[in-house]
């Protein structure tokens, strides 16, 4: 029975884990007791590690489980590497695993970092008349403003990064008497949002002060907040072979494949329908290693689109090209990571990903991050110009099906093996289950 209003509730945040269960099922739950008892099985039975997670936000009642799957056998740059990911979709890792053993003959994937910058803004405005007598205030000052941060840049410093310039943008033709202070960084292995608002809050009290010292017209800060926009912190991921060693496999000629896929890649480019499937293919692979590598993968996806649509209309993260008998598919894609900081150090799981990346760097975390994503995105592509997605998506999805169906173990083996040469559809999968079962396919749809 579905609860009417629930009334609005004080001090929530305050109960005891306990308490908020209960207050949440005896409102929201169809079987309040199960739903109790659902939740508090998903603890972790070391309270230790439990506390840990429930420190991590505000109002934590459980844990929320995704796989956790690797994909072996990734040639990066002459390193192997199996990569972790996490994620729910159930053809993500075996797409990866696949892709990397097929480039694993072909020389494997070559990745590099173009550029590591961050950047970050303290957004003012000022309703003075000239810039050009702003600007002189702030290059007058620019000392006095790295100064002002020498504090909290201290440690990143010693470490190779911290701030590496700042200038005054006039921005006022986009927003009446909108002007910024751009700033960039190098945060080195941490993804930096903590420092980076830290040195761009501090630099806003001081040039708010600078100006009211000097100038007769004061500034009024709006907000100091780094950009999630990285389009100066990129990496390239790529894979190259000739054409005579595609290869493939699904009997498609070797040339015949290889035009297919530069074409693929290009109504990715020309058509937004297309690039916004492509790009999600990519990031199935990116974010499932950025979820499990403890990273922001919200910054991520926000960038990546941001990215695809720099050049004004949203097209293909990827790039593929014939020249001289030589095919080529690679990818530049903007990323933040960290390998230090955040949850990086305290999640048990998020640690293991990177003993299992042999505790990267950033730089060598964001190859790993780009190489999935292509990796993800040539599977794709192969699957779509050749057998169509379907095939083995639908095999991967099968135990998805099965289980909601409420298979038994004995049974999904039988149901598994019957679809083995067979295409797997949800009303197939129904009809078999139900005549293994000895039950009408409408009671069997009912369980679902
Ligand atoms: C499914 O999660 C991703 C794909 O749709 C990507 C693509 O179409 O390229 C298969």
């Amino acid at each position: 029975m579905k609860k009417s209003q629930t009334p609005p509730v004080t001090g929530f945040s305050k109960l005891s884990k306990e308490a908020k269960i209960e207050w949440l099922v005896s409102h929201y739950a169809e079987n309040p007791s199960d739903s109790f008892n659902m939740l508090k099985g998903y603890w972790h039975a070391r309270p230790e590690v439990q506390r840990l997670h429930d420190e991590f936000i505000e109002n934590t009642i459980s844990n929320y489980y995704l796989p956790f799957g690797v994909a072996p056998n990734f040639n990066i740059n002459g390193k192997m590497y199996t990569i972790p990911f996490a994620i729910e979709e159930s053809s993500v890792v075996a797409a990866a695993a696949k892709s990397a053993t097929f480039w694993l003959d072909r020389g494997g994937f070559k990745a590099e970092v173009l550029g590591m910058v961050k950047m970050g803004h303290v957004h003012f405005l000022w309703s003075g008349t000239s810039f050009e007598t702003l600007n002189q205030i702030f290059e007058q000052n620019r000392e006095r403003l790295f100064t002002a941060t020498e504090s909290i840049t201290k440690n990143m410093r010693a470490r190779g990064g911290g701030i590496l310039n700042m200038h005054l943008v006039d921005k006022t033709q986009e927003e009446v008497d909108y002007y910024q202070l751009e700033v960039r960084f190098d945060t080195r292995d941490s993804m930096g949002a903590n420092f980076i608002n830290s040195c761009l809050e501090t630099l806003a009290k001081e040039w708010k002060d600078i100006v009211a010292e000097q100038h007769e017209m004061p500034i009024t800060v709006v907000m100091s907040i780094l950009s999630n926009f990285t389009p100066e912190c990129v990496v390239r991921a790529e894979v190259s072979c000739k054409i005579e060693d595609i290869n493939e496999g699904s009997g498609i000629d070797n040339q015949e494949f290889a035009d297919k896929f530069v074409r693929a890649i290009r109504i990715a480019k020309a058509e937004p329908y297309r690039a916004v499937t492509h790009n999600k293919g990519i990031m199935n692979g990116v974010d499932a290693v950025i979820i499990a590598t403890g990273n922001d993968f919200r910054a991520t996806e926000a960038c990546a689109h941001a990215y695809a649509a720099k050049d004004g209309r949203y097209t293909s993260l990827s790039h593929a090209e014939i020249k001289d008998g030589n095919f080529r598919f690679w990818i530049d894609l903007p990323l933040s990571v960290g390998t230090v900081g955040g949850i990086i150090s305290l999640h048990p799981m998020v640690k293991f990903a990177h003993e299992l990346l042999g505790n990267p760097s950033a730089e060598e975390l964001m190859q790993i991050a780009a190489v999935a994503g292509l990796a993800q995105n040539f599977s794709a592509v192969r699957s779509l110009i050749t057998s169509g997605i379907q095939k083995g998506h639908m095999k991967m999805h099968l135990l998805n099906i099965l289980n909601q169906l409420e298979a038994t173990e004995n049974e999904k083996k039988e149901i598994v093996a019957y679809f083995k040469d067979k295409v797997v559809s949800f009303s197939a999968a129904v009809e078999i289950f139900s005549k293994l079962r000895g039950i009408p396919v409408t009671q069997a749809q009912k369980a679902h």
